[in-house]
């Protein structure tokens, strides 16, 4: 069944709307929040193409990102998005990354957001295996991954180029089994 929306109690995953450009544009074009991803910034155009893409994105199209944006219920706003990629090669495998726009860092929203998007995607898309990938000096990135209980199984070492240089990265993966013992499933979908 094509993704609609999850809730918890205080976020709503959904799909990008229209009306997300404005505030998707702000945290995109922030450096700080630009600075450990593959991105720099986005134009207008770029932002309205990503928008009208995901609008209609299959979520679990294996080599296919797919976007979640992550809503405050309070005011309605979009706060940041997910991304989940399930593997080219094995689609009982994936990928997951997070942003949030600077103003709501530290009060728990991502932290919230994938374990309720993990929730869904383990039994969503019968994976087995979820993994995610830092750079070694995004301490909150992996600090987010420990939280959730994901299990740091690599280090790598300058194995990526990146904004001018070679970057040092952590791998992080969960297992099916893992994930289901610490968070028993409750269906969020609606
Ligand atoms: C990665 C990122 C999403 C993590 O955001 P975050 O705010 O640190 O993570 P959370 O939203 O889960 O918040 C956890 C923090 O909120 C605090 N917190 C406050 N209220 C809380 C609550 N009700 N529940 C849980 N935690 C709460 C926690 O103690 C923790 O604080 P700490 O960092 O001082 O330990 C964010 O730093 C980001 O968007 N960075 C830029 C984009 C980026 O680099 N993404 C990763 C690319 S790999």
């Amino acid at each position: 069944m094509p993704f609609t929306m999850l809730e918890t109690e205080r976020l709503r995953l959904r799909r990008f709307t229209e009306s997300d450009l404005s505030l998707f544009m702000a945290y995109r074009n922030d450096p700080e929040i630009a600075r450990y991803q593959g991105w720099e910034g986005i134009s207008e155009a770029e932002a309205w193409a990503f928008i009208i893409e995901q609008r209609v994105a299959r979520s679990g199209t294996p080599g296919e990102g797919f976007q979640i944006a992550i809503e405050l219920k309070e005011t309605e706003t979009l706060i940041g998005d997910c991304f989940f990629k399930v593997n080219t090669h094995d689609k009982r495998q994936a990928e997951i990354g997070y942003t949030l726009a600077r103003a709501y860092h530290g009060k728990g929203y991502a932290t919230e957001a994938v374990t309720c998007w993990l929730n869904y995607a383990f039994q969503a898309f019968h994976l087995h295996r979820v993994i995610a990938i830092a750079d070694c000096e995004n301490h909150s990135s992996y600090a987010l991954m420990d939280r959730l209980g994901m299990r740091r199984e690599g280090h790598f070492i300058q194995n990526a180029w990146f904004k001018g240089h070679w970057c040092d990265e952590y791998l992080y993966a969960i297992l099916r089994n893992e994930w289901l013992r610490a968070h028993p499933v409750e269906d969020a979908s609606r």
